[in-house]
């Protein structure tokens, strides 16, 4: 087996034509373990650093390994949290660009999970008609998620990720060693997008996570280099086929949303992690696609051993009334503008998209969840 030492560097090309980047994942903030990436990367332009108060630990041991090869640097920290995701805190990004003074060469770049990601980014893309960024991301999400697809916005007080742009970054660097300050829900919150990648896309990662379930518990598992670089690999051949979300490639990503975005919804936003919606979500999906006989007991069942074991919800709240998951539902769909749509398996690492689902089919499925009335 391999020791903690033995993660091996990968290099994930994102091909998007003069819009290409490469994601690099390594384990360590060390400057000996990115000394091929910074040189190149910065190329001696200034960069502002922002942080959240959660990461700045890391911005800092960030900071000290770019210095030699960014010698102006200034590094902002912003509160953390969903709350802080709004246009107020791009504006003083604004100002902190202004006051270095930012040139169109001067690099964001972005060290925190998917709301710093999402906000930093979009301050990137919209002051002076775009800055080049670097994401570095410090949550599972964010790393196996967010931090692909150069989807960057905010939200507003009408909806969630309302004001937003597509910003490709110029480069996305992982540390997996960030993993291990964050707290353990967090972490396994981030768990249930890994399992997504999984049924939607590559039943070999979904077997290798079951396989190593037990390790994968540990954050500091040599194995983790290697999945989120899988992960991130898989949503970049989507992204590559379908950039800006034109040809509905992109929507097998949300397999476990259309139920998540309403189990988040009823049950008060932020009392349930987004991943932990989506566990039971994917549940969800795969429960419907089995009663409408498209794929075999067996997939349901095996995605819910393997989320118990990731510690991850796979019973709704008994307070869940199926009335009001089902209105979230249709609330949701509005916002959206489109039909409600299911994301569904066929088979492990293949799904396909139904839109002819009746209420009374959902219903059903809610309530084998644990959902009342
Ligand atoms: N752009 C996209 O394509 C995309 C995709 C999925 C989700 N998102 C967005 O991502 C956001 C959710 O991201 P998230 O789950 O990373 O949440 P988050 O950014 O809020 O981070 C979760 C919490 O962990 C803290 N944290 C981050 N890294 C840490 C670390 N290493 N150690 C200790 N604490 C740490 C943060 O400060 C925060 O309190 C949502 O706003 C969502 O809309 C964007
Ligand atoms: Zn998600």
């Amino acid at each position: 087996m391999a020791t903690m030492t033995e993660s091996i560097p990968t290099t994930v090309q994102v091909h998007l034509g003069d819009r290409s980047y490469a994601i690099q994942v390594r384990h360590d903030v060390a400057s000996s373990v990115w000394a091929d990436v910074l040189p190149k990367a910065l190329r001696g332009q200034q960069a502002l650093i922002v942080c959240d108060a959660n990461t700045q630990s890391w911005a800092e041991a960030w900071y000290d390994i770019i210095a030699p090869f960014a010698p102006r640097q200034k590094m902002i920290v912003l509160p953390a949290g969903e709350a802080e995701k709004h246009l107020g805190t791009v504006a003083r990004l604004y100002d902190d660009l202004a006051d270095l003074p930012a040139d169109r060469h001067t690099y964001v770049i972005a060290i925190g999970g998917g709301v710093l990601g999402d906000t930093a980014g979009f301050a990137a893309a919209t002051y002076a008609r775009g800055l080049p960024w670097i994401m570095v991301p410090t949550t599972l999400l964010a790393m196996v998620d967010s931090s692909v697809g150069g989807k960057v916005g905010v939200n507003h007080p009408k909806g969630k990720n309302l004001i937003g742009a597509f910003h490709q970054p110029a480069a996305v660097w992982i540390a997996t060693s960030a993993l291990t300050s964050l707290p353990d829900r967090e972490f396994r919150s981030g768990l249930a997008e890994v399992v997504k990648y999984g049924v939607i896309m590559d039943a070999h990662l979904f077997e290798m996570l079951e396989a190593e379930s037990l390790n994968l518990h540990n954050p500091r598992h040599p194995r983790w280099v290697e999945i989120i670089a899988r992960c991130c690999r898989l949503k970049a051949d989507v992204v590559e086929q379908d950039e800006r979300e034109t040809k509905g490639l992109r929507l097998i990503l949300n397999y476990g949303h259309t139920f998540a975005h309403a189990f988040e919804s009823v049950a008060g936003y932020g009392t349930w992690l987004h991943g932990e919606a989506v566990a039971l979500g994917m549940l969800c999906a795969s429960r419907l696609s089995e009663r409408r006989g498209l794929v075999v007991p067996a997939v349901a069942e095996r995605q819910r051993e393997l989320l118990v074991k990731f510690g991850l919800p796979v019973q709704a709240d008994a307070r869940w009334n199926v009335d009001d998951v089902l209105l979230a539902m249709r609330t949701d769909k509005k916002a959206r503008g489109g039909r409600l749509r299911f994301i569904v398996p066929r088979r492990l690492g293949e799904v396909e998209v139904v839109d002819d689902v009746q209420d009374t089919e959902v219903a059903a499925v809610l309530r084998e969840v644990g959902c009342h009335g």
